[in-house]
């Protein structure tokens, strides 16, 4: 199954170096899904800010709640099993890579895959109702990224050529800290708590202002209260680029 001619989606997918997000990207504003299901909660708690959103009023916290959501329990363990008895098979015969020092990803393995089964095309139709507007075109391919227990994410944006406005992703195996870091006032951080089985959105300001990253083991901490890592698989869901990125 070759999706792209050579897989090497982290290194086309993300920049470390955000410089070509144009500062006057006119992002267009999406209305919050509508969810009319009760269990869907967004849990903020999950969610710490730090200090300068509190002092400083450079940067409206609000805005950034409004654009990264995290559902708890989104899915079930019947629904994470079903999911991972699908890719597990192929994940399997990759390798994890280590040691290309300027990857974005460390101890990762990765592929994106189009066709799902059935049971696994129904928990996907979910996180695309809740993450997407109806309106909004959406990447076909669904990304897999698998973290060793000793892998981790480094602060990037991903590439505007890429992707949308919107990334939805579903935490599988094992509970990490992702962090934003907004690119041009780092004091603004968030750390946010993805429970194994969440869902995270991050959409507008929190996908385009702020790098972020899934913290290695020995930093997995959310408030002071350290979150043990072990293999976390993500299964991640896109919008396409806007127009003006188009290739
Ligand atoms: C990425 C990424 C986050 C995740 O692949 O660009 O940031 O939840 N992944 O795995
Ligand atoms: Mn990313």
């Amino acid at each position: 199954m070759v999706l792209r001619s050579s897989l090497k989606l982290s290194a086309a997918l993300k920049s470390l170096n955000p410089k070509h997000v144009s500062k006057n990207l006119l992002i267009s504003e999406i209305n919050a899904p509508k969810v009319s299901e009760k269990s869907l909660v967004n849990k903020t708690e999950n969610i710490h800010l730090s200090q300068a959103f509190y002092n400083g009023k450079e940067i409206d916290k609000d805005k950034l709640l409004q654009d990264m959501l995290v559902y708890e329990d989104f899915l079930t363990e019947s629904e994470e099993k079903t999911l991972l008895d699908e890719i597990e098979p192929y994940l399997k015969r990759l390798r994890y890579e280590f040691d290309h020092w300027d990857d974005a990803i460390h101890g990762y393995r990765e592929t994106e895959r189009l066709h799902w089964n059935e049971d696994n095309s129904k928990t996907l139709k979910k996180v695309r109702d809740i993450a997407f507007p109806p309106d909004i075109a959406q990447l076909a391919h669904v990304h897999v990224l698998d973290l060793a227990p000793k892998g981790f994410i480094k602060p990037h944006i991903d590439a505007v050529r890429f992707c949308g406005t919107t990334i939805a992703g579903l935490s599988l195996l094992s509970d990490s800290v992702m962090r934003l870091v907004h690119d041009k006032k780092k004091l603004y951080t968030a750390d946010v708590l993805l429970k194994r089985r969440s869902l995270y959105i991050m959409r507008n300001s929190a996908r385009f202002d702020y790098t972020h990253e899934i913290l290695n083991e020995k930093e997995s901490v959310f408030n002071k209260k350290e979150v043990p890592r072990d293999r976390r698989v993500s299964i991640i869901c896109r919008n396409e680029p806007l127009p003006e990125f188009r290739d």
